[in-house]
């Protein structure tokens, strides 16, 4: 298991997934580019959690809130005093380690450094705030620091009345955003598990205070279904509930959904964290805007803040999940076939189209047919090579299904339907393609 994340590094690299930040330069700890099925995978992971969230329900809106927001926002949300790490380093090889996070006692003196082996070596433990800092203006001084966000719910919380006005909303209501945050993490890694630049899914959903409980287990449910949606394997997944310790200031209760990633001492970490933030982050900022973010509740009469159930699902560490979940090897006749399972749903290419051979006008019908069937699915031509290199190298990017215009065509305007799990094959009308896709698409995983 360990080893996979070398083989899928590898793989992201070669097949234009993921390449390492700055390469050239000899790249960046802990950044990474996303190539061209990497920006395609992680698009339609984006769409599906916009569908699900938004789209399909008339009680969540869309936001897309700034980066940099006022500093008095991270005040206000606790981000300036809560969000720290405590630190310890090596006094030797400053080698540097997240207290919370070591399996080693640093407190013994007898306890070697891991990095190298000198005992006893280590510093008292020091808080570190995750939060990244700059300067707002020409002026880089006290007065114009501002952050990089570190999670996007605070856009949210601030733009609460805004959003609930503009849009004449009644509670219960969500609003759902997608954008990128960032952290100055201690220890990142494990590709792009954790990072210091990343995106998130998250909602926000403001209820009634006496319905939390009602609408806490209501998300943790549509939450892990999203997840199975996309095709993920249900055994690998599993809920955490925090105990008292791990608690963020602003949660009364906390699950984590997590998956069986498969590295470090304990393979499950998290992939999702769904939180009830009662009125703690309304109230705060109220207090320190002071500006009335009350609800008035016109069925009750009553005037109240609202509870926040929050839903927050990292969107890089999904597309590393559909990686892990999806990455099969298989030997068949001797030969090894590497291949990414992916749900169409979310597939980079959902059919590439290919003309056997370069001649007998083949290419011209296969363009055809990817032209027809571009407006409706992400679809991918390939003349080059042997067909069987073709195949392999759809396999690899994950394509659930190849076409293939053969002789037959030209006959009687069949081509063939090659299925990445199985290797079946099947003949379709071309007339009837985009249909047959359709129909695969929907029972996908049901037989
Ligand atoms: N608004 C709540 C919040 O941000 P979180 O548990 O700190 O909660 C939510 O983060 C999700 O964001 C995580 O479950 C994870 O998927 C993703 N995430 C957090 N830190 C990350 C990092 N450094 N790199 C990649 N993803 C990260």
């Amino acid at each position: 298991m360990t080893n996979i994340m070398d083989k899928l590094t590898a793989l992201c690299k070669r097949r234009g997934f993921i390449y390492p930040s700055s390469e050239i330069y000899g790249g960046i700890n802990a950044c990474w580019d996303y190539g061209p099925m990497g920006v395609r995978l992680k698009t339609n992971i984006k769409a599906h959690w916009f569908r699900t969230m938004t789209r399909m329900r008339d009680d969540v809106v869309p936001l897309d809130a700034a980066i940099l927001m006022h500093p008095r926002v991270w005040e206000a949300s606790g981000h300036i005093t809560e969000f720290t790490d405590p630190l310890i380093d090596c006094k030797q090889c400053k080698a540097r380690f997240r207290a919370d996070d070591v399996d080693f006692d640093f407190k013994d003196p007898n306890t070697p450094c891991p990095r190298c082996g000198n005992r006893g070596t280590f510093t008292e433990p020091r808080m570190f705030n995750l939060m990244f800092k700059t300067f707002m203006g020409p002026v880089e001084d006290e007065a114009s620091v501002v952050y990089l966000r570190p999670e996007t719910a605070q856009g949210i919380y601030v733009n609460f009345d805004n959003v609930r006005i503009s849009s004449r909303l009644k509670l219960p209501f969500g609003i759902a955003q997608i954008g990128k945050a960032f952290r100055n993490e201690i220890t990142p890694g494990n590709f792009i598990f954790r990072t210091r630049e990343f995106e998130q899914m998250e909602m926000q959903f403001f209820v009634k205070p006496d319905e939390d409980q009602k609408w806490f287990d209501y998300w943790k449910e549509e939450r892990m279904k999203w997840y199975l949606s996309i095709g993920l394997t249900p055994e690998r997944l599993r809920w955490h509930e925090h105990g008292p310790n791990e608690l963020a200031h602003y949660a009364k209760a906390a699950f984590d959904i997590q998956y069986e990633f498969g590295f470090g001492s304990d393979p499950w970490h998290e992939l999702e964290g769904v939180h009830n933030r009662t009125d703690f982050d309304l109230k705060r900022h109220q207090e320190f805007a002071g500006k009335k973010l009350e609800y008035f509740d016109e069925a009750s009469r009553e005037r109240y803040l609202p509870y926040i159930i929050e839903t927050s699902a990292g969107c890089d560490r999904t597309l590393l999940v559909t990686l892990i979940d999806g990455y099969r090897e298989e030997e068949i006749k001797g030969e090894k076939r590497v291949f990414l399972g992916f749900h169409p749903s979310i597939a980079p290419i959902t059919a590439a189209i290919f003309p056997l051979v370069k001649k007998d006008g083949m290419p011209d019908i296969a363009k055809k047919i990817t032209a027809d069937l571009r407006p409706h699915y992400d679809v991918f031509y390939d003349a080059g090579g042997s067909i069987g290199r073709r195949y392999a190298r759809q396999d690899e990017v994950g394509t659930p299904f190849c076409i293939t215009v053969d002789g037959q065509t030209l006959e009687d305007q069949t081509v063939t339907i090659r299925h990445r799990n199985t290797l079946e094959q099947e003949r379709c009308s071309t007339d009837r393609l985009r249909e047959r896709l359709g129909d695969l698409i929907a029972t996908y995983g049901s037989a």
